[in-house]
């Protein structure tokens, strides 16, 4: 059955027309106006609303074993929020500890996501340790069709790398056509400081700021563009957060070094003073790097609008009111991560393009085609074409909404954005030309999401 979006505005990173979509099976096959459709179509009335490429987060964990416990998703679960939100791509973060067999950890990632997921996915494969098994298991894991990792800085002993481990990552990366992306914090300093932060009987949430503070991710971010700059790797810098770290990759980009950066929604819109709230509440909002002084947020708006971020993840990682409370004695043992897959574009449209910070243009850039075309899934998706998936997001702007707990989809008992209004919802979601999302409604199917096979870029 072929699929006719009828009357809406089309909007790309660089084009914004009137005209119909009409896709037959799972791919774009015209574009124009006034298309009629064979008996057995279904048509979609998209007038009055903006029809947006289908939207990629370029960094979640589903599955994750992580600080003591699991974070709280499936890839049923996380699927159908992110395609509620407009998400019809995520690229999952695989992530083997250091102790995990490199090979086996990609197999499992992969197991749990398969036959389960509404929506498209992939993974950026987590080089835990560098030895000689380990790169021959890479080598086999990207010619399997997953051309982009990530490294650690931080998590020392767990997933995290030392200089050398990322030196040969790196090399490793530039010989293969592969992407880096990194979580960039000095591990010896978050453990330095940790430690005598406890020793001082500073024990609750709100000294998870001071333990890893912006000083320290500047550093890491500093240090991998040094890498960078010195094996010829391209390098994509994950979840910044703030000013110090921005100017450190920034200096980078401005000599040259081939260096990428994502920030994602929290650190937009949430700042420090919520983890120190007190109690559970505060717990809520623990993440890595942790939420920052309300004064980064202009700077990121600013670099955003600018071009200098590249994309808006999300950094999607849930755990309970449960699971937050195994830190209620030490902040080093809250699990570090919050939720926002359901309501990154919805947040970003609202308080981007909506309040005016952000051209509408730069939105669909950041939030979906240029984590396309840096990993390797452009043009097939991150754009309204010719040719390209029929992944498609019929946008409302003129709904007005709360986000909630109580509505969301996301496997979680509380949502770090309540109460935050939004201006727009996605009305329609389609996944390779079937409807996912109707009227608002979820009516997707399991195990409809494939895992994306891309090749190396070779920047
Ligand atoms: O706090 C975070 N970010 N949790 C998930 C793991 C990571 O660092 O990405
Ligand atoms: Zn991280
Ligand atoms: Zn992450």
């Amino acid at each position: 059955m072929g699929l006719l979006i009828k009357n809406g505005e089309i909007i790309t990173a660089d084009s914004r027309y009137k005209a119909d979509i009409y896709a037959e099976g799972e791919t774009i096959t015209r574009i124009g106006q006034n298309l009629e459709a064979p008996p057995g179509t279904e048509v979609i009335d998209a007038t009055g609303k903006y029809v947006f490429p289908g939207f990629i987060d370029p960094h979640v964990h589903i599955y994750l074993p992580f600080m003591a416990t699991f974070a709280k998703d499936t890839h049923e679960t996380g699927s159908k929020a992110a395609l509620m939100g407009g998400t019809t791509t995520y690229i999952e973060m695989c992530c083997p500890s250091r102790n995990d067999d490199t090979l086996e950890g990609y197999q499992l990632w992969k197991s749990k996501a398969e036959g389960n997921s509404y929506c498209d996915y992939t993974f950026h494969m987590a080089v835990s340790k560098f030895d000689e098994k380990t790169e021959g298991q890479l080598r086999e894991i990207v010619a399997d069709g997953i051309s982009s990792f990530k490294i650690f800085l931080s998590y020392k002993n767990f997933f995290g790398v030392d200089d050398g481990e990322m030196y040969q990552t790196l090399r490793l990366a530039k010989e293969l056509g592969v992407i880096v992306t990194a979580h960039c914090e000095n591990a010896e300093l978050v453990g330095q400081l940790q430690q005598k932060l406890l020793s001082e009987g500073k024990t609750g949430p709100e000294w998870h700021e001071p333990s890893r503070p912006e000083s320290v991710e500047a550093e890491g971010t500093a240090r991998f563009a040094t890498f960078l700059e010195n094996t010829g790797a391209t390098g994509y810098v994950v979840h910044l957060s703030c000013k110090p770290a921005l100017d450190a990759a920034m200096a980078a980009k401005s000599r040259g070094v081939p260096i990428y950066i994502e920030s994602v929604i929290p650190h937009f819109l949430l700042d420090k003073t919520y983890a120190e709230r007190g109690g559970v509440e505060a717990m809520k909002y623990i993440m890595s790097p942790p939420l920052r002084d309300k004064r980064n947020h202009k700077v990121l708006w600013d670099a955003l609008a600018q071009g200098f971020i590249d994309t808006v993840g999300t950094d999607h990682c849930p755990f309970d009111t449960e699971q937050k409370l195994l830190g209620k004695d030490a902040f080093t043992a809250i699990p570090n991560g919050i939720p926002a897959i359901e309501d990154r574009v919805n947040l970003l449209y609202t308080y981007g393009v909506s309040r005016g910070h952000l051209d509408i243009h730069r939105f669909v850039d950041a939030a979906s085609t240029k984590a396309a075309k840096l990993f390797g899934l452009f043009p097939r998706k991150g754009t309204i074409a010719v040719g390209s998936d029929a992944d498609l997001v019929v946008y409302d702007p003129q709904y007005r909404g709360t986000i909630s707990v109580k509505t969301q989809h996301v496997n979680n008992d509380y949502n770090g954005f309540e109460g935050f209004e939004i201006d727009g919802r996605p009305s329609v979601v389609t996944v390779r030309g079937k409807v996912a999302v109707r009227d608002g409604q979820f009516v997707g199917e399991k195990g409809r999401g494939k895992l994306l096979r891309r090749e190396p870029m070779y920047f």
